[in-house]
């Protein structure tokens, strides 16, 4: 369904960029920009990077780039519209839409049916628990035993599930849903037999959001509380099966409604169960997630990470609470994210130690019972060690080994002065420990590797023979270019035009090996949508001069050739389009277009000076001439490259000509030699060009 044009307006002039990726991240103020920590990719030190002004983001670290409404789609894995929906719906725009019929949820794409439907069956739960006798009577009556008020109730969606084979199913089909959809969502159970009846029946419902408050899943807590139920035919906690929106390595119980406290308090703290988030939020803890029945993964930290550099664990003071801490204490560390650990008394957990003892006794006990790593193992090991030096030994390389993980050096430095102390010995004997395990990790590593390279059996020598035929064939071509006198040195030198294309190259290049032409054809693309319109001399604009000079040259690569031929048709048209044309996705909805724009706008230097600048180009005549130079030059290093690239294909016909045939020889020779005068006057032309 089409949202309207004038309505996409409206979005797109409401949603903020800072407003709208701060609910992912947390930005920090530098300069006239805001940096954080890139969500798209892993990293540690924040190469990404906000501009209010010109209201796009990008990562100077994995490229990724775009405006509001691509950052939705980007970190939501949503597509146009749905993103579009997001903003409208944080920004209280209305989209008139007609209501949907069961065919028009068809042809949406999957994964937002199976939201839709999630949501439904959120929505159900929550009328069933909040309207229904059987509702109130068996469900409210257990979530206010267990304490929850109603703001609670609301702020996590809280439902129940009916005593029934199949109310949510036949509620489901009558609204027009698919039971095909309600089965990939998660919410039905086919037998074999052809009998569908609803998963969760008869209990209480925790929905299960993502980050950015949609529901995707749901765990269900049985109501009985004694033991023998728990422990009998069915699980005390039901949990959605993983389906093709939830993936519950990726996803963190209470993320949505803790993310803003997380970042306030710039702590998160990481409990168990779904009850811990719960009761702490409705005590006033409201940075608080759990890992809720996986034991914690990698990408569940890098989540974390979005938000904080700070996580405290929050387990159970019994032996299975310590083993979990235990296993996540390194993943954490691993991720460079800064750790503490919590025990709470034996058989206590968050939910009912904050109920015990209230709020404020609650936070008091963890400023006073928090533990670095360190200080973590080290008590650990120096209780059961008390005077075996051995035992003291084991455990002073098993605090040295969690130091190991860390990646910043630095902090491994300060941290061996640490466990010196705590297990008073030297510092040095702690830094060697620390060094010998570090090179017993890069043995193993390299012994997997190399397992790995032999396994496949001939793919080694594979490699290795066609690299040394490429090899030949270089040599090959170097002997005739010699005697034929070309200069095979590089033919272009990027730093001899300070254009940011210059400076962007060397992360580009670790990506994908690009042809030497596309450097300039991206220099070629940079300056026309920078400085299209602007009079070169009178009468004669940047645009017009490049698009005449190139006349029906095409680029060899994407997205320049893209770019240059949506430029060529609007000035065709006599519009001149701008970055922004190309930003908005008016032009072009292809996504490596707009983020390549928005790379050839923002030239990295300026991360820290303000992007402004550019956008309001104002030349002297010093700088127009620059400019012009610029333009003249990239024109001739794209002619010479061509010329370049069709004489060495005149050289491979050369060497499979039959050379009895003299004639085909000759022409062969005559073109080359064409392209030679032509090489060697632009040569000669750069070399006069560029000023000293
Ligand atoms: P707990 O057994 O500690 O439950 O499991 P809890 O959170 O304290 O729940 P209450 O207080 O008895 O209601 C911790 C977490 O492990 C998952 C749930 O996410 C639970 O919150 N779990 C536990 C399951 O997924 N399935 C189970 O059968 C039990
Ligand atoms: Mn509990």
């Amino acid at each position: 369904m089409r949202i309207p044009e004038a309505t996409v307006d409206q979005i797109r002039q409401a949603a903020d960029i800072i407003e709208v990726v701060n609910d992912f991240v947390s930005l920090k103020k530098r300069g006239s920009n805001y940096i954080a920590c890139c969500p798209f990719h892993n990293e540690k030190t924040p190469s990404f990077s906000v501009n209010p002004a010109r209201q796009i983001y990008k990562c100077f670290g994995c490229g990724k780039a775009g405006d509001s409404v691509r950052f939705v789609m980007d970190v939501e894995n949503i597509g146009y519209g749905e993103a579009l929906r997001y903003l409208a719906k944080k920004y209280g725009i209305e989209i008139e839409e007609q209501e949907q019929t069961p065919e028009e949820l068809l042809r949406q794409n999957e994964r937002e049916s199976l939201l839709i439907a999630l949501n439904f069956a959120k929505t159900f739960f929550q009328e069933a628990l909040l309207t229904s006798d059987e509702g109130k009577s068996v469900g409210l009556s257990y979530f206010r035993e267990r304490g929850f008020t109603n703001p609670t109730l609301e702020a996590f969606d809280l439902g129940y599930s009916y005593d029934q084979w199949d109310a949510l199913l036949q509620a489901g089909l009558q609204r027009g849903y698919k039971r095909e959809i309600l089965e990939k969502a998660g919410l039905i159970l086919a037998k074999e037999n052809n009998k569908v009846f609803d998963r969760f029946r008869g209990r209480v419902m925790f929905p299960i959001h993502n980050v950015s408050g949609r529901v995707i899943a749901f765990g269900a807590r049985i109501l009985k509380t004694d033991k023998s139920q728990a422990g009998g035919a069915s699980p005390k906690y039901l949990n959605s099966p993983e389906t093709e929106v939830y993936h519950k390595s990726q996803v963190l119980y209470g993320i949505f409604q803790a993310k803003q406290a997380i970042r306030q308090e710039d702590v998160c703290y990481l409990t168990e169960g779904y009850t811990d988030v719960i009761s702490l939020h409705q005590a006033g803890i409201k940075n608080v997630v759990a890992s809720s029945g996986t034991s914690l993964t990698t990408e569940q930290i890098r989540l974390i990470g979005r938000f904080t550099p700070n996580v405290t664990i929050l387990y159970d003071g019994d032996a299975a609470g310590i083993k979990a801490a235990l296993r996540g204490l390194d993943m954490v560390l691993e991720e460079g994210l800064n750790l503490k650990l919590l025990l709470l008394p034996d058989g206590e957990d968050p939910d009912s130690y904050v109920h015990k003892v209230g709020a404020d006794a609650f936070k008091t006990y963890i400023k006073e019972h928090s533990q670095d790593f360190i200080d973590f193992k080290a008590s650990r090991w120096l209780a059961e060690a008390g005077d075996d030096p051995l035992k003291r030994a084991e455990g002073i390389s098993d605090v040295c080994s969690s130091i190991t993980k860390i990646p910043d050096l630095l902090k491994r430095q300060t941290l061996s002065q640490r466990v010196a102390q705590v297990f008073h010995v030297s510092e040095q004997s702690v830094i060697s420990e620390i060094n010998r395990l570090l090179r017993l990790q890069q043995e193993q590593v390299r012994k997997t590797s190399d397992r790995q390279k032999r396994a496949p059996g001939q793919e080694p020598r594979q490699t290795a023979s066609s690299s040394a035929l490429a090899a030949e064939s270089v040599d090959d071509i170097n002997a005739l270019l010699n005697e034929l006198e070309i200069d095979t040195a590089p033919a272009f030198d990027e730093s001899a035009f300070g254009g940011a294309s210059a400076l962007e190259v060397p992360q580009e290049r670790a990506t994908a090996t690009r042809t030497p032409i596309s450097y300039q054809e991206e220099e070629c693309v940079r300056l026309l949508i920078n400085y299209g319109s602007q009079e070169l001399e009178p009468g004669i604009t940047l645009c017009q001069y490049i698009l005449s000079e190139l006349h029906e040259i095409n680029f060899q690569t994407q997205p320049f050739d893209h770019i240059l031929t949506h430029y060529r048709e609007a000035y065709a048209q006599g519009v001149i389009l701008t970055a922004a044309d190309f930003i908005s996705q008016r032009i072009s909805s292809d996504r490596h277009v707009q983020q390549q724009v928005i790379t050839l706008t923002t030239p990295r230097y300026e991360i820290s000076e303000g992007w402004l600048r550019h956008e309001i180009f104002v030349p002297s005549e010093e700088e127009i001439s620059i400019l012009a130079d610029a333009a003249y030059r990239n024109i001739l290093r794209i002619k010479k490259m061509l010329a370049e690239q069709r004489m060495a294909v005149l050289q491979q016909q050369l060497r499979e000509v039959n050379k009895e045939f003299t004639e085909e020889v000759d022409r062969i020779l005559m073109e080359f030699m064409q392209y030679k005068r032509i090489d060697m006057e632009i040569s000669r032309l750069l070399g006069t060009v560029i000023s000293g």
